[in-house]
């Protein structure tokens, strides 16, 4: 994809609807599904229209207390993708600098294009585990740069940036005047211990965030965007020329969902939990993929020691019925993205593919070498 022009498209997203459909899903990047039955939502209990202007306060309200801050700081988004969009509208205009991390979510450059941004990027290295490293920050931004953007969890390495390295990149951004937007959407996977947002390090961060991921709760669009209240008014104006007003039922289950989402976080865990155990005995197992380990999350990112990736994709989805995400989707065609949300049945017997491809175009699997892990968080 050409970024040095506007193009109202993302290869990406075409990807993930179009082409990466298999029995053995492992490119996708979020838990599995959540059923409605499962949630306590009473047919009696919902409404199609609502009293929702800007926004619906029950739901800012469960918004704000989950992440600590007032009510005026959150804007309510249809998912982190809507989230995403609005806090680049409000915070930068055409033909400014837009700084974004190297590799990542191909909708945050997608998005940042189609509004005009001139991007620069910002590397995160596979041979520094996909770290932040604010000095690279120093290196790459502008007196012209208005925003930088960054996701934590990192996709797709799932690399953990701490406040420490935050808090430096934060600095840097305030002498130019400019903000810092973290896509915090994976960090809700972290459940083994509180993590606080990016959004209280200072006035200019920005974070967007949603239920998807974490939670299996695409479908109710949960997302939101943390920001100062001025810049949040911004926002809900910005709103006002993109849907206008969301889907009320849509607010109503997002309201339940959030009254039991410790339930929800529970079974994520559980689930995550499980699958860590086969991915990493997966990932110990294959001396032809070089890997960063991170400790959280849902994705890795390895590295094919060699041979043609998108070859070898194909071959994995015809084949195997398996699927996973080519790397040239991140700008690192070496690599692959492999996701580990799904059911445990089948992301096992995904993982039990993936290598049976790999044998097959390798000429088998060679003793166990144990790849770089995250050290710690
Ligand atoms: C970093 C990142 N942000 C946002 C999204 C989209 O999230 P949502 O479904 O909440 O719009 C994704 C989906 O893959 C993602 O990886």
């Amino acid at each position: 994809m050409n970024y040095s022009r506007i193009t109202a498209r993302s290869p990406y997203m075409e990807f993930a609807k179009l082409h990466s459909g298999a029995k053995y899903n492992l490119a996708a990047s979020g838990v599995m599904n959540y059923p409605l039955a499962d949630l306590p939502v009473r047919l009696e209990d919902l409404e199609i229209n609502g009293p929702t202007i800007y926004g619906y306060a029950p739901l800012l309200e469960r918004l704000a207390k989950k992440n600590g801050v007032s009510p005026d700081c959150v804007v309510a988004a249809t998912g982190t993708s809507m989230a995403n969009h609005l806090a680049m509208a409000a915070t930068f205009e055409p033909g400014d600098e837009v700084l974004i991390e190297q590799p990542t979510y191909e909708l945050l450059l997608s998005a940042a294009n189609y509004l005009g941004a001139v991007i620069r990027r910002l590397p995160r290295r596979f041979e520094e585990g996909f770290s932040l490293n604010p000095q690279e920050v120093a290196t790459h931004i502008t007196p012209r740069t208005r925003l930088i953007v960054i996701t934590n969890l990192h996709n797709p390495s799932g690399a953990f940036a701490d406040n420490g390295s935050m808090q430096a990149i934060g600095e840097i951004a305030r002498q130019v005047n400019a903000r810092v937007l973290v896509d915090e959407v994976y960090l809700e996977t972290i459940f083994d211990q509180p993590v606080r947002s990016a959004f209280h390090l200072g006035k200019h961060f920005v974070v967007t965030s949603s239920l998807t991921k974490a939670y299996g709760l695409s479908g109710i669009r949960c997302g939101w965007v943390l920001a100062e209240p001025e810049l949040a008014q911004r926002m809900w104006r910005i709103n006002d020329l993109y849907g206008a007003t969301p889907v009320h039922v849509g607010e109503l289950i997002s309201v339940i969902a959030l009254d039991n989402l410790d339930r929800i976080a529970a079974r994520s865990n559980k689930l995550l939990e499980t699958n860590w155990r086969e991915l990493r005995s997966f990932l110990y197992s294959r001396t032809d993929l070089e890997c960063f380990i991170p400790r959280y999350g849902t994705t890795v990112f390895p590295r094919l020691r060699s041979g043609d990736v998108d070859s070898f994709c194909e071959l994995l989805q015809r084949e195997y019925d398996t699927s996973v995400v080519p790397g040239r989707f991140f700008e690192m065609p070496q690599h692959l993205r492999i996701g580990i949300g799904g059911d445990p049945e089948l992301t096992a017997q995904g993982l039990k593919r993936l290598a049976q491809a790999l044998d097959q175009t390798r000429g088998g699997s060679c003793p166990a070498a144990k790849p770089s892990a995250e050290a710690s968080q």
